[in-house]
């Protein structure tokens, strides 16, 4: 290897420490935050008292597992109808605004059965995705994130704005265990 060649591997691998060092770093300052907000971290995600999924969201925006993955299936699976960032469209009302008011339960069940609504001889149709496993394996993730952008339009200064979250927490060994099985892995 001539002295650049060294140059460039030494560089890389400066590099790649600096990013394991800044994933170490947010997954410190989600658990933190975690700990602050009163959450307990159980079969695989971040529950309430309730024992309900909830969002981890730093001061920088950084968040837990399960809100990074629900912003991508989100933007997947449902901001087609519902508008990006939770904010609803002309077809389908804002989640981040359902959230205010609905429980776990019912928003479950909504997606799992479907909904459908006629105003006026327009049908408004809410698909039914309980045999939807892209959908029903990261469901809780997708409540996790929905209700991170309803506590932000609720109050901005809590929960996540609309946008990329700035960093993540990395995946758990238990998380990942629990996708697989929901794919029958
Ligand atoms: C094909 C369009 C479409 C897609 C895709 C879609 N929805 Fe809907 N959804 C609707 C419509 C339309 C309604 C409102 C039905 C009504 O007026 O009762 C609705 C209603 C809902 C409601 C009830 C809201 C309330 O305030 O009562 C929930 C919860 C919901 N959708 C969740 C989701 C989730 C989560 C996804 C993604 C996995 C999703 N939807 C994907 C069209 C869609």
């Amino acid at each position: 290897m001539n002295k650049f060649g060294i140059t460039l591997a030494v560089a890389g691998l400066a590099c790649s420490a600096l990013s394991f060092q800044a994933i170490a770093d947010d997954n410190q300052e989600v658990q933190a935050r975690a700990k602050e907000l009163g959450l307990e971290f159980k079969d695989g995600r971040y529950r309430d008292k309730e024992e309900n999924p909830a969002p981890v969201v730093t001061k920088d925006y950084k968040v837990d597992w399960a809100t990074w993955n629900g912003f991508r299936r989100y933007h997947d699976a449902c901001h087609v109808c519902h508008g990006p960032n939770a904010l609803g469209s002309t077809f389908a009302p804002s989640l981040g605004e359902s959230l205010e008011t609905m429980d776990y339960g019912t928003f479950m069940q909504v997606v799992a059965s479907g909904r459908i609504a006629d105003r006026g001889g327009t049908k408004y149709v809410m698909p039914a995705f309980g045999e939807d496993r892209n959908v029903m394996c990261y469901i809780d993730d997708i409540f996790t994130y929905i209700k991170a952008r309803s506590q932000n339009m609720k109050e901005p200064t809590t929960g996540m704005p609309a946008g990329r979250p700035a960093g993540r927490e990395d995946i758990s060994p238990e998380t990942k265990k629990t996708a697989a099985e929901c794919f029958g892995e």
